[in-house]
């Protein structure tokens, strides 16, 4: 659906092309210091422009219609808009393609047609746009909690190939979750994993997610991947858990990375089925794309991760004597 949290709630709506784009967010506690500056500095880390990133550039500027006051969340719900401003309505005219690697075809599909399929829609990148303001106020709800994420460098040295080939790249994006108390996480479903995990598949290109030593781990000894604890804080030698047990955080850092694959979108030819001549041809996309979108996600990451700790933590609080 186009909501996620259980009681720190996000709504989100629109479309790459529509008239605007926006997030509903509900559950924040009221009193809380909020304006649209508040909001700017993660919106800017997620902008175009850098190397390897689309040309094409938005002003972003964040305008809350409602639920706050002088100031201050006042417990209603906030809604965050973002025009749309620069499109290119040609740029998606594919003339009976479907883009290989992205959402056109599935969207097609699911909606008989009537999807939107301009910009790639509701499937667009843009779409994180809102997801990045509310995580601004997520961030809030967990003032103690540091939530950062790096692009892992090693990922870097394809982006100059694809380039020189008119393709694409794609990377991988670690996330370190520093003083977060012990304790966070619900059974069964709604592990600490399983709602990060939920969170940043919403992320368009999300491919894989690992916590810890993740996918090592499989092949380790028990005495090679138990982590010991070393003090009454329970503070462990290592972390190869990611600090979560049982699906609740440990109060050691919580690490986790997500793989995001190349863009789709490529100038280079590709061989696909063309169902205006229901034959396989060839496609080159033009527009503007990101090289490789993955750049631009550690602030999503962020934002996401933000956004599923603040409803696990206000549900946490509920819950407890
Ligand atoms: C910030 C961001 C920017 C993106 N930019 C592009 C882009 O310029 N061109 C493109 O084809 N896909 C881009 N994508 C990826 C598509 O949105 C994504 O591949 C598509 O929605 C299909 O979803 P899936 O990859 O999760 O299956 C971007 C994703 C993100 C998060």
């Amino acid at each position: 659906m186009n909501s996620f949290g259980n009681i720190f709630r996000i709504t989100l709506y629109g479309e790459s092309h529509g008239k605007e784009i926006g997030v509903v967010v509900d559950g924040c506690p009221a009193g809380i210091p909020l304006s649209e500056n508040d909001l700017l500095p993660d919106i800017e880390r997620r902008k175009t422009g850098g190397h390897a990133t689309s040309t094409r550039t938005e002003s972003d500027i964040p305008e809350i219609r409602s639920g706050i006051y002088r100031g201050h969340t006042t417990g209603t719900p906030i809604i965050i808009i973002f025009k749309n401003e620069n499109f290119c309505d040609e740029d998606y005219q594919f003339d009976g393609f479907f883009r290989p690697g992205h959402a056109d075809y599935t969207a097609y599909r699911k909606y008989n047609g009537y999807n939107n399929p301009l910009g790639g829609g509701q499937f667009s990148g843009r779409m994180t746009l809102p997801l990045v303001a509310a995580g601004c106020i997520a961030k809030k709800i967990i003032p103690t909690t540091e939530i950062s994420a790096h692009i892992l460098p090693e990922c870097l040295a394809n982006i100059e190939k694809a380039i020189a080939s008119n393709d694409s790249a794609g990377g991988i994006v670690e996330c370190r979750i520093r003083n977060l108390e012990a304790g966070i996480g619900e059974p069964f479903f709604d592990s600490l994993e399983s709602l990060i995990s939920h969170a940043i598949f919403s992320i368009p290109g999300a491919k894989a997610i690992e916590f810890g030593n993740g996918i090592a781990s499989a092949s380790m000894l028990g005495s090679e991947y138990n982590d010991c604890i070393v003090s009454s804080d329970g503070k462990t030698a290592t972390n190869n858990c990611g600090g979560i047990n049982g699906g609740i955080s440990n109060g050691n850092d919580v690490v986790f990375r997500t793989y995001f694959h190349p863009t789709p979108s490529i100038a280079k030819k590709q061989k696909t089925f063309n169902f205006n001549t229901m034959q396989v041809e060839d496609l080159k996309i033009n527009g503007r794309h990101d090289t490789c979108f993955a750049l631009r996600t550690p602030v999503i990451v962020e934002a996401l991760t933000a956004i599923a700790l603040a409803d696990l933590t206000l549900i946490s609080k509920a819950t407890k004597l």
